[in-house]
């Protein structure tokens, strides 16, 4: 029986963090034992963000699949590509954009989210108002079956299945299918402040934090505000430490809660046992990093091989679509 089929993609607007390692990249060390797996470096979606200052995104795209390849994403098992280096994904964005209605991308929330809450960058462009547009395309271009992504990205897909429908009705052929969602199980990570983690408040620890810095930083963050001494109770709900916790620890999570609701563990200790886990997850990540550092060349035959993998697929599908198009 052939795989299933998933494409998924991350935009490589920086160094990759927790959250990246938590709500995707283990997510996507397991999904490729069970599908066909394109795994994607969203540049073209960074520059829709980011095209009034694009610096470093190139050395960034480098150092993201270091990270991916070092969290276990396997370049035997996975193609892994740059979307700038697939132009097809732009040809398919095209034909899709004859077809979707401007209404729906006015109405997209995350395209309305964006547009208030981002102030230090221009969004309110043509391309930016396409966001979800190019994603249909990069989904539908291998035909996917499924995607994993987070919540924030449902919108996206649901767009997504829109665009499917109302294609296959114009051209009577079901040329592509729905794809799927695939939620993370994982709960979210928050920022180190319990606010979103996010580049611009700088409250994520980076793959690549030495041990150093991500004890500084976990020393940093924030605990139950209310408990002063040792001997008060603690309100693991209130407190940044317990939510990561739950997350990296083996322990149960009601053993978690009792220790810190009765007192029995010290923030300062719970927060040594935090940093440990940690640089326990980050340890082996960073060992397989340094090596690979240290061979940019086969980094790039690895990114060489995911486009062409991606490429004949691509071609095939603009191929269908253009004779749909009559051109
Ligand atoms: N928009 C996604 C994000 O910001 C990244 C992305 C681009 C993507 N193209 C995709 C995710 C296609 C899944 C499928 O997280
Ligand atoms: Fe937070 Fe741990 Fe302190 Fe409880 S013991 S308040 S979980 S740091």
């Amino acid at each position: 029986m052939t795989k299933k089929r998933i494409l998924s993609g991350i935009r490589p607007t920086g160094k990759l963090h927790l959250g990246h390692l938590v709500g995707a990249l283990s997510n996507w060390k397991k999904l490729q034992e069970e599908y066909d797996c394109f795994f994607m470096v969203a540049d073209w979606h960074a520059l829709m963000s980011e095209y009034e200052n694009p610096t470093g995104l190139k050395d960034n795209i480098l150092d993201n699949v270091i990270d991916w390849i070092s969290c276990g994403i396997d370049p035997d098992k996975s193609a892994i590509f740059v979307q700038s280096q697939v132009v097809e994904h732009l040809e398919l964005y095209f034909y899709l954009s004859l077809i979707t209605p401007l209404g729906l991308l006015e109405r997209c929330p995350t395209y309305k989210e964006q547009l208030r809450q981002v102030t230090n960058r221009d969004l309110s462009t043509f391309a930016f108002l396409g966001y979800p547009v190019l994603m249909a395309a990069d989904i539908l271009l291998y035909k996917a079956d499924a995607v994993p992504v987070g919540e924030d990205q449902l919108p996206h897909l649901e767009l997504c299945r829109q665009i499917v429908r109302k294609f296959n009705h114009l051209y009577k052929k079901e040329c592509f299918s729905e794809p799927k969602a695939l939620l993370t199980k994982t709960a979210r990570l928050l920022g180190l402040d319990g606010r979103k983690m996010s580049k611009s408040y700088n409250n994520y620890i980076a793959l690549s934090d030495s041990p150093e810095i991500i004890r500084k930083k976990v020393q940093g963050m924030f605990t139950d505000p209310q408990r002063i001494r040792v001997s008060d109770p603690g309100h693991p709900d209130k407190c940044s430490v317990f939510a990561y916790q739950s997350i990296f620890s083996c322990r149960e999570h009601d053993e978690l809660c009792q220790r810190c609701l009765k007192a029995r563990i010290s923030c300062t200790d719970c927060k040594k046992e935090l940093v440990s886990l940690i640089g326990g997850i980050l340890e082996p990540i960073q060992e397989k990093r340094a090596v690979l550092e240290k061979q940019k060349d086969t980094v790039r035959d690895i990114l060489a091989a995911g486009q062409a993998k991606a490429s004949l697929l691509a071609k095939k599908t603009v191929a269908e679509v253009k004779g749909l198009l009559k051109i």
